[in-house]
């Protein structure tokens, strides 16, 4: 494609084979981000290791802010655990809201058999093997890229096959046989990992919960749950939830900036071109605290900004981000990309989200002293514009928040130095 030509182009002018700003989760195997570029964490890599090096299975919840690193982080143990001889799925599996408990079950066994189906030493028989194929080879549609396919009595018209194979025995029984399989042959047990919980609504959280606590209690898996602050409140209030939890649950925070930075040197080296050729670093270093400090430690918006500035600064030769630059180059890009189609009362409603941590559309209108409805209406437009999202729901309380990006237009040149447009 001329547009990834392109871009590995640009990182090219700075030694490196990828994009070092990439936003891009650390994979299990794979993925373009060196594994060893993962900074930190060791208390919670030890007790999450403790934890799945236990026997008898476990469930265990881990949860934190978007972008905070937390797909990373479990996938780097998962990673280890590999190595130690565990089997895990490779892809970590996307919980969806539209999912049945069927379809739950069903996207697990998936997400195994696309592991296995990679492997060449499977630790499960011929007939496991097969008995997954026929689940989920039929035909040409595959359910790979998480399409769930219906469970029971569902809908699986044309699929004699799997109607047989679903009806001989049950999803979950079929799912424990697995295990006991993989257990045996690799004398570990099986690490399962589903990932942002968040996109299930509470209703069907609670329902799912009620009708799998048996499935979650399949000995010999770990179950590992991720969900942002979201998913922690809802899962708070389902009991059926934090009963069968193992431990307390992880809370993952803020990376330190000397962890931040890091994590940056580490990437330039791991996606270095040559040994013979420099790396050319394109921010300094306070250009680097700028953004952390505005995105509140945020590793996945300030890689996202510096990644942004950069691709976008530079043509012909490497470019040095300094604070002023920074400040050009991203306002410059939302305000062209962004803030040029809003209307001033849209502005002027976006610059008092931006003030505030979350807020409702009541306190926007009690403090810019505009009609509820008006504000709604704003505030919708700028959710279509993407400047804001809905950060969370109480009963009928929205809470908005402003997109990380909109905070560019908080970094300011220093006014001797500015240069005109
Ligand atoms: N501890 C870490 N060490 C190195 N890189 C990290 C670390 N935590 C997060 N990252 C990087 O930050 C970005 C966001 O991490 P991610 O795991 O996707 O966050 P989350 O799952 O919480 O949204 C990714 O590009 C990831 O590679
Ligand atoms: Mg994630």
């Amino acid at each position: 494609m001329q547009d990834n030509k392109d871009l590995n182009d640009t990182w090219e002018l700075y030694g490196v084979n990828e994009n070092p700003f990439s936003t891009s989760p650390i994979l299990v195997v794979g993925g373009s981000i060196p594994l060893d570029s993962f900074v930190g964490r060791s208390e919670h890599i030890t007790r999450l290791s403790r934890i799945l090096g236990s026997r008898g299975g476990s469930r265990t919840f881990i949860y934190g802010d978007i972008g905070i690193g937390k797909t990373s982080f479990v996938n780097v143990v998962r990673s280890s655990a590999i190595q130690k001889g565990f089997f895990t799925h490779f892809k970590e599996i996307t919980t969806q809201d539209k999912w049945s408990a069927d379809d739950f079950v069903l996207n697990t066994l998936s997400a195994i058999y696309s592991t296995l189906k990679l492997l060449k030493e499977r630790p499960v028989s011929k007939e496991t093997y097969e008995k997954l194929e026929s689940l989920f080879e039929i035909g040409k549609t595959s359910i790979s890229g998480g399409i769930s396919v219906a469970g029971f009595g569902g809908s699986y018209a044309s699929q004699q096959k799997a109607t047989e194979v679903l009806a001989s025995f049950s999803l979950q029984n079929f799912f424990s046989e697995i295990i006991t399989e993989i257990n045996g042959n690799t004398s570990k047990e099986v690490i399962i990992h589903y990932n942002n919980l968040e996109l299930i609504s509470e209703k069907k959280i609670r329902n799912l919960f009620d009708t799998l606590r048996d499935f979650f209690q399949t000995k010999g898996v770990h179950f590992v749950f991720i969900g942002n602050l979201t998913a922690y409140s809802i899962l708070q209030s389902v009991p059926r939830f934090s009963s069968i939890l193992s431990d307390t649950p992880f809370h993952i925070e803020t990376l330190s900036f000397d962890e931040v930075k890091e994590v940056i040197k580490k990437r330039f080296e791991g996606l270095r071109i040559s040994e013979k050729l420099n790396l050319i670093y394109p921010y300094t270093d306070n250009c680097l605290k700028i953004l952390y400090n505005l995105m509140d430690g945020n590793i996945r918006d300030t890689l996202n900004s510096l990644s942004t500035a950069v691709f976008h600064a530079t043509t012909e030769s490497p470019i040095l981000l300094d604070k002023n630059k920074l400040a050009r180059v991203l306002n410059e890009i939302l305000e062209k990309r962004y803030l040029n189609t809003l209307t001033p009362k849209e502005k002027e409603v976006l610059g008092e989200i931006i003030k505030h941590k979350e807020i409702t559309n009541k306190s926007l209108s009690d403090k810019l002293k505009i009609p509820r409805s008006n504000i709604s209406t704003y505030v919708k437009d700028l959710e279509s514009a993407g400047c804001v999202f809905l950060r969370r729901k109480n009963g009928k309380d929205k809470f908005w928040k402003a997109d990380p990006k909109v905070k560019w237009s908080l970094l300011k040149e220093d006014a001797q130095q500015a240069l005109p447009f």
